[in-house]
């Protein structure tokens, strides 16, 4: 059971969940955010990519995944023929909707605290109830927390399905921690690989 969501957000539609999410002030982040960084992508995607937090770039820009993890998300995902862009036609089974747990970046890019994950992963819970995805991608620990209630490491949660209140979920490495650790990247990709036939 999750505790304390907010009255209200699970009634909530995107623009109001937007703009909860802008005033928050649920937690110290808010103290030291330049801004909120809501999501990215079709909100009819087929899948779903969760992360940790952003980072500078994504405080300054308002978008997730813009800075060097971004880079190396979007060409793994390129190279399974999907994008957070919209494609022309538009193909949600080709497209990604790309969140983070926490929605206010860390100072200096600290490790989430348990009290921040707990306040702000109802927005989050929400957004993957509205996009409805066929697949997610919890990318490292605190995704995989908030998601799984597990405290596991990656390495023995990653290679096979999991479930999030019935939708298919699969563990994998975060992008910051394979540009430090080349040596995952194989196991990562065989991970987005088996998110690619299980959502087909
Ligand atoms: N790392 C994350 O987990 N999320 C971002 O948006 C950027 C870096």
């Amino acid at each position: 059971a999750r505790g304390n969501r907010p009255t209200g957000i699970d009634t909530m539609d995107w623009p109001a969940l937007r703009e909860a999410v802008v005033a928050c002030t649920a937690c110290k982040l808010c103290e030291t955010r330049r801004q909120t960084v809501f999501g990215v992508g079709n909100q009819q995607s087929h899948w779903m990519v969760v992360g940790e937090a952003p980072g500078e770039q994504e405080d300054i820009q308002g978008e997730p995944f813009v800075g060097k993890s971004g880079q190396l998300l979007d060409n793994m995902l390129k190279a399974l023929g999907l994008g957070r862009k919209d494609a022309t036609p538009p193909d949600p089974s080709r497209q990604v909707y790309i969140a983070n747990t926490l929605k206010c970046r860390p100072p200096g890019n600290r490790n989430p605290q348990p009290e921040e994950l707990a306040q702000c992963e109802h927005f989050l819970i929400r957004q993957i109830e509205l996009v409805k995805p066929r697949i997610i991608l919890a990318m490292g620990r605190f995704a995989v927390q908030s998601l799984l209630r597990s405290t596991e490491p990656i390495g023995r949660l990653r290679g096979r399905v999991h479930r999030y209140q019935g939708v298919p979920l699969i563990v994998t490495y975060h992008p910051a921690y394979l540009l430090r650790n080349l040596e995952d990247k194989a196991r990562a990709w065989d991970d987005l690989c088996l998110a690619a036939e299980t959502a087909s």
